[in-house]
């Protein structure tokens, strides 16, 4: 029987992959597995992989191909997260070596199947196309103690014609209330200052369950009532989804931070609808409008996808135009990247990727100027800030409710707590403070 007492987890892509790694973690530590010192002590290696875009496949494939090659004695290796679910067909053919492939909705398994495969030898696959919530989030090993990702919603149907998540995660299913508020509870006495609830689209949380009464905007206010969270924070949201009584929440609930994830992927109505995000950018405008109505101080972030199928120079400008006018203070920028299963990859992929490139770096440049002007606004302002910890200067550091990260000198008792400070400079995407 091979030898299974150490262990490491390589994580890829999104925060619901790295919440799936703190719970798959903490099944390990159950068992009595220890984390190994690197990665050539590990007896067990899992991928916890990422699909969204052909690079990061191709990077846990090649890492995963070294592996094989390189040892004399193999670790375990298993692979789990999107690309187990993408793959499933072709991942033993191509990666032989690979011990077990568990899907995302599987990750509850994780102790049988090993167990199984150390008992027989066998190769193991566990994959289901919907997830049951009967995973055990309170075992989660949590690498920060101040603030927790909490699953709220896995899942997405709404079906972007160039996105492989509803295919990898499968149709949307909302977690109990009494389970997601006995986990904060829990986190909360272990002393967590700050949740971040997460979903592929949070806004959706209880759709799928006719007899729920409870929504999103319910969550927040319900949440804020246990004693020694001071911030919650949610990812991600689709802008359909977002209704006013969710601004009003983030308006009058003390602990919602005032930003939002407001993914636009794209300025022209015309790729809108191509993409079958399922609004027009003057609905996309009027959201936003009334978000900044209701919630004058909120700073938004986005996801944007440039080289979309048949996306003309002019359209490129309309998405220049609109992150211009809307002025993100977080952006995610990608190229399209076609990706198999989805409705897009039957269309010609007809921009060519040198122009594609020209178009993501120039909203980069945009991105950077305006990053830079909005860290000029913020000199001479107060910013409640979370303490997490020490940089490598010594200084204490920790973020904004509008995620901006913020050093500062100060005394140890801050750590762990919010702290007003005055920002008096900036140092590329880190603000400068002073106590206030
Ligand atoms: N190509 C490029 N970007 C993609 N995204 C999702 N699918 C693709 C794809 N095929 C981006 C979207 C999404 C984010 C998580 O990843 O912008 O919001
Ligand atoms: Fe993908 Fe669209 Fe679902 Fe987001 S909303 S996960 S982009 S299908």
């Amino acid at each position: 029987m091979r030898n299974c007492k150490t262990y490491m987890i390589r994580t890829y892509g999104c925060q619901m992959n790295e919440l799936d790694s703190e719970i798959m973690t903490g099944q390990l530590h159950q068992k009595g597995l220890v984390e190994a010192s690197s990665e050539a002590e590990a007896d067990l290696i899992l991928f916890n992989t990422c699909s969204i875009r052909d690079l990061a496949e191709r990077k846990v494939l090649g890492k995963i191909g070294q592996l094989g090659r390189k040892r004399v004695k193999r670790p375990i290796i298993g692979v789990t997260g999107c690309m187990a679910m993408a793959k499933k067909d072709s991942l033993f053919k191509k990666v032989p070596h690979i011990d077990f492939i568990l899907g995302t909705n599987n990750i509850t398994d994780l102790s049988e199947v090993l167990d199984n495969l150390l008992d027989t030898g066998i190769k193991q696959v566990r994959i289901e196309d919907k997830f049951e919530d009967n995973l055990d989030y309170l075992i989660a090993s949590r690498k920060n103690k101040l603030s927790a990702y909490v699953s709220i919603i896995r899942g997405c149907d709404k079906y972007c014609t160039y996105c492989v998540v509803p295919y990898t995660r499968g149709k949307e299913v909302s977690r109990p209330f009494a389970s997601i508020k006995e986990e904060v509870t829990d986190l909360a006495a272990k002393g967590c200052k700050e949740i971040t609830l997460l979903g592929q689209n949070v806004n959706s949380y209880g759709k799928d369950q006719p007899d729920w009464k409870i929504r999103f905007h319910d969550l927040i206010y319900e949440l804020d009532k246990i004693d020694g969270i001071e911030r919650i924070r949610f990812m991600t949201s689709h802008p359909v989804d977002i209704t006013k009584d969710l601004m009003m929440a983030i308006r009058d609930v003390p602990s919602a931070c005032e930003f939002i994830h407001f993914p636009i992927q794209a300025g022209s109505s015309r790729i809108l609808k191509k993409m079958h995000r399922i609004y027009t950018l003057e609905e996309y405008l009027e959201k936003v409008d009334l978000l900044r109505k209701i919630v004058p101080n909120a700073t938004l972030g986005t996801d944007i996808i440039v080289g979309f199928p048949t996306e003309t120079d002019e359209e490129f400008e309309m998405t220049y135009n609109i992150f211009k006018q809307i002025d993100y203070s977080l952006a995610f920028l990608y190229t399209y990247s076609p990706r198999n299963g989805t409705p897009a990859k039957r269309w010609k992929d007809d921009v060519p990727e040198k122009v594609k490139e020209e178009r993501l770096q120039k909203l980069y440049s945009l991105y950077e100027m305006q990053l830079n002007k909005q860290m000029q606004q913020l000199i001479g302002t107060s910013l409640e800030i979370l303490v997490t910890g020490r940089n490598k200067n010594n200084y204490l550091t920790g973020k904004s409710r509008c995620f901006r990260k913020v050093v500062y000198q100060g005394d140890d008792s801050h750590i762990g707590t919010l702290q007003t400070v005055t920002v008096t400079g900036f140092h590329h995407q880190t603000l400068l403070a002073s106590q206030a």
